[in-house]
């Protein structure tokens, strides 16, 4: 990594999809900033169209880890951050700015967590119907929410690594 490049990079550039956790759990108020983080992200026309739910129950983490595809690291996670959209307050009540705003706030709480030395994952929910009708059966989450992903939090084991995606095959200068 070059010289000049500040800490805003090392956290973009560190980040990496985490599925191991410590039994360390994670503060109240670190969670609170990483949910302020995503508030932070742009919206189209300013819509702000996101909820979240913070959660800290084992019980809960351990019930969806044995129920939803791909999130066993919800097993050892110590808190997770259920993402959601509503499409009502998107722009022009589109789902498709509903998803990308949410997206937004969701990169966002993963590179929080990683400048603040921890790990996360993307657990998908939306567009998978079942998952979203899982979960919003199980967080009482009304129909006109969308859930869009679980994120699985905590302290990392250290087991994970970047991965290294640089491709400048894939950069066009000026036209494709
Ligand atoms: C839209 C989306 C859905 C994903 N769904 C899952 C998932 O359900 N379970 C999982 O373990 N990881 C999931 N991931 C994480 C990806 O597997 C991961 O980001 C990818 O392998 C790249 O690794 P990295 O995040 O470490 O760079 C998802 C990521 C995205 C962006």
């Amino acid at each position: 990594m070059s010289e000049y490049l500040n800490d805003t990079f090392k956290t973009i550039h560190n980040r990496k999809t985490v599925r191991h956790f410590t039994e360390q759990t994670i503060s109240d108020e670190l969670l609170l900033e990483l949910v302020k983080a995503g508030m932070a992200a742009p919206t189209a026309l300013n819509t702000q169209p996101w909820e979240f739910i913070i959660i800290n129950d084992k019980n809960t983490m351990k019930k969806f880890a044995g129920s939803l595809q791909f999130s066993k690291m919800l097993d050892s996670a110590t808190s997770a951050i259920v993402v959601c959209t509503n499409p009502e307050k998107a722009n022009g009540k589109h789902m498709d700015f509903a998803v990308i705003d949410a997206t937004l706030a969701s990169e966002n709480i993963l590179l929080a967590a990683e400048s603040l030395g921890l790990g996360g994952a993307w657990v998908a929910l939306h567009p998978k119907d079942v998952a979203v009708t899982y979960i919003r059966g199980e967080l009482g989450i009304p129909e006109s929410i969308v859930p869009l992903n679980i994120i699985p939090l905590g302290y990392p084991t250290g087991s994970e690594h970047v991965k290294d995606k640089f491709n400048p095959d894939i950069i066009h200068y000026e036209k494709w």
